[in-house]
């Protein structure tokens, strides 16, 4: 089943509890991590808790509870919602207080949902997706995971619009990220893919796909990258928590590759796929 937790109650996930001046609803002011769990283990929690904190702390938002704290409660809300695949929200926000922009002096609030895995299918992952190239209309601060995800948003439903599964970004030229995913491109054996600075969020699934990588000894350059040099890549490839690792093989009209899944992105899929256990 589905099940939600507010400021310290696990609850059906369509209660009425976020009261009009939760500032979450009226500003996005908060930050959030996406959590997945694979037969009853959270996968790399701590990490996403980590980057909750560090995230928390850019906004100067004091975390409501320890780490330690947040992992017993997922564990709780998993074992009672009884999910054994499962995808975690997890959401802090600077508290419920009359609508002023200056910070309020009030607790932070804290929601969190529990459902069940929306994983991609297998023939998603044996075809690859194709996405669509747009403007990076993003903030400076992207490495801080935000509720404000406008721009975003806005990316993902013009590639949608254009049939595609992602919309992947440029700034200034350079591909940043995609709209929810980090994003990659191989030519000539090697992993190209921005730098973790202020221009992308650092993906958890990124740090661990690299390291994967640098184990299986596939080299890794964190260089930014054009949009011609995506489109001319022998490989290209994206990644986040609920995507795993997903052959690009598209983008836009240019085919990617062979337009299959290529041989760097399936062995690193199959050794991602391998540290999930
Ligand atoms: N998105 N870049 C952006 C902008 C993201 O929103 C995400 C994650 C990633 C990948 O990060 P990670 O590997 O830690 O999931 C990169 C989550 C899944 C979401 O918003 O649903």
């Amino acid at each position: 089943m589905t099940l939600a937790f507010f400021n310290g109650e696990f609850l059906p996930t369509d209660s009425l509890v976020i009261p009009i001046d939760e500032r979450g609803h009226q500003f996005g002011d908060g930050v959030y991590e996406v959590i997945k769990i694979y037969d009853g283990t959270p996968f790399l929690m701590r990490e996403h808790l980590v980057r909750l904190e560090n995230s928390a702390k850019a906004i100067r938002l004091e975390m409501p509870y320890s780490i330690e704290r947040f992992e017993e409660l997922i564990q709780e809300g998993l074992t009672r919602a009884q999910l054994r695949d499962a995808q975690v929200y997890v959401q802090i926000t600077r508290g419920i207080a009359t609508r002023l922009h200056s910070f309020p002096d009030v607790p932070p609030s804290t929601s969190m949902t529990f459902r069940p895995s929306k994983s991609l299918t297998e023939e998603t992952f044996n075809t690859g997706i194709k996405v669509a190239l747009l403007e990076d209309e993003r903030w400076y601060n992207c490495y801080i995971k935000s509720l404000n995800l406008l721009p975003n948003i806005l990316a993902k439903q013009a590639a949608a619009d254009r049939g595609c599964f992602e919309a992947v970004l440029v700034r200034d030229g350079y591909i940043t990220e995609g709209s929810s995913t980090n994003t990659y491109a191989v030519k000539d054996g090697v992993v190209y893919t921005h730098p973790a600075n202020k221009r992308i969020l650092n993906g958890i699934t990124r740090a661990a796909v690299l390291q994967v990588a640098q184990e299986s000894g596939i080299e890794v350059r964190e260089e930014a990258f054009t949009s011609e040099f995506l489109l001319a890549a022998d490989e290209a490839f994206l990644t986040s928590t609920t995507a795993e690792v997903l052959a690009i093989t598209h983008v836009d009209d240019t085919v990617i590759g062979t337009g299959t899944p290529g041989p760097v992105v399936r062995q690193l899929h199959a050794k991602f796929r391998k540290l999930i256990g």
